[in-house]
């Protein structure tokens, strides 16, 4: 398997400040609101993650100018009346955000498009997203009727649905109003649990009136947005390795700046509180488009906690490393409500479960989520990534703090969304003896 790494982390401690890249979420919505704005937009701190990368592939193809300069990308677009029909297939790599948005994005224009994505998309279920943009009369082929990839779309004339979430899913509520933009009528969304509001915050920002109230969102289509200028925050599902990582290597102090803390993103912050970790979260910026702080954390004795409910949607992709933690907390941390994790890049609960347990951790699969007894001293072992960018990164925290080496089997996936990671581990790991 390829770039299979030995991680011999013992007697070490981390200490010093770092800035965690882009925002994976926002990044992506940056490029997409971009290519359908028509004009110039400029975008700061982008993430150049490979899923991210993904997304402007695709909006070339359909003839969108974007160039990227570091973290900055400029994206000129003569507004989505203008893209061209792609004469090659829109590869979507390991991106379920983009698959998922641009179906909905899509469906809705005079282009016939066939999208697909690796292995991994290949088995994620798209008729969350397939199904509700039929009802706006969308034209929508693929596998089991429009289950899996590849999918092809012939845009179409759309019109608006009032639609009720069967799942707190950013992902499909953001497909559903970027249908809508083009949908005759008002689309309505109701959330019972409220997920990640990115969509919603950037509508705004390039010019949209949009209507968020208590979990029900009214947009009316037709609506022309303006371009502008984005500035991603630093991702908190990244800063979330090294805020555990602080929490449980002994002696560490770890400084992030420029944190985005969304309050539908930033659930870990609340855990890490009610757990007893040693966290100072300072806001930079409250009324930026989108909030940031810088957030200090330091190791100490931690607390096991019932993590259920509303929560859920705020941290899932942080529910890998969150599961780490409980393993070093006094008590038994229960898990619940989190059945999605089961179809995210991979099955997050058997794998989860079954690395953290090759390690010695106390752990076990539920339904719905995991039950963990705390704390266990964890050991050496040979981990797998199952290609999960996430559970990559949760194995190599768990290094920090395994009595013996771990290996991990594929590495590469990190960059899927923190490209930087292994830089950011060398600037903040000290040898102690
Ligand atoms: C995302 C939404 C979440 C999250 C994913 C990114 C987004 O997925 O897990 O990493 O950018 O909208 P769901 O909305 O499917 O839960």
């Amino acid at each position: 398997m390829s770039s299979t790494k030995v991680l011999d982390n013992q007697n070490i401690r981390l200490q010093g400040s770092i800035v965690v890249p882009g925002d994976k979420s926002i990044s992506h919505r940056s490029i997409m609101f971009g290519a359908i704005a028509k004009g110039k937009t400029t975008v700061s701190g982008f993430l150049l993650g490979e899923d991210c990368l993904s997304t402007i592939d695709c909006f070339r193809k359909l003839g969108v100018n974007i160039e990227v300069n570091g973290t900055d990308v400029t994206i000129q677009s003569d507004g989505m009346d203008n893209w061209k029909e792609p004469k090659e297939v829109l590869y979507t790599g390991n991106s379920g955000t983009t698959t998922r948005l641009m179906l909905g994005i899509l469906s809705g224009t005079h282009l016939h498009t066939v999208m697909t994505g690796d292995a991994s998309i290949g088995k994620r279920p798209m008729r969350r997203v397939t199904d509700p943009l039929r009802l706006m009369g969308a034209k929508i082929a693929g596998r089991e009727n429009g289950q899996y990839t590849p999918l092809a779309i012939q845009g179409t004339k759309l019109k608006a649905i009032d639609y009720t979430m069967p799942v707190a899913s950013a992902q499909v509520k953001s497909a559903i109003l970027l249908a809508g933009l083009r949908a005759e009528g008002t689309t309505i969304v109701r959330e019972k649990e409220i997920s990640r509001d990115h969509t919603e915050r950037m509508l705004k920002q390039f010019g949209a009136n949009i209507e968020v109230q208590e979990g029900i969102i009214s947009f009316q289509g037709g609506q022309q947005l303006q371009a502008t200028h984005v500035n991603v925050p630093g991702d908190i599902s990244s800063a979330a390795f090294f805020l555990v990582a602080g929490a449980i290597t002994p002696n560490s102090e770890i400084t992030m700046e420029n944190v985005g803390v969304n309050p539908t993103r930033a659930g870990i912050l609340e855990v890490l509180e009610k757990m007893g970790a040693d966290i100072t979260v300072t806001i930079e910026d409250e009324h930026a488009a989108e909030p940031t702080a810088t957030i200090t954390i330091r190791s100490s004795s931690l607390q096991a906690t019932t993590i259920e409910g509303e929560i859920i949607p705020r941290l899932i992709d942080e529910i890998p490393i969150i599961a780490l933690l409980a393993t070093q907390a006094q008590g038994t941390t229960v898990i619940r409500n989190a059945e999605e994790l089961k179809v995210k890049e991979t099955d997050r609960i058997t794998a989860v479960v079954t690395e953290l347990k090759k390690l010695g951790a106390n752990i076990e699969a539920t339904d719905d989520g995991m039950v963990i007894h705390g704390p266990t001293a964890l050991g050496g072992g040979q981990l797998q990534s199952y290609g999960d960018h996430r559970i990559g990164m949760m194995s190599v925290v768990a290094s920090f703090i395994s009595s013996s080496p771990i290996q991990i089997d594929d590495t590469d996936c990190i960059a899927v969304s923190y490209p930087s990671f292994f830089d950011h581990v060398r600037e903040l790991k000290n040898e102690i003896y």
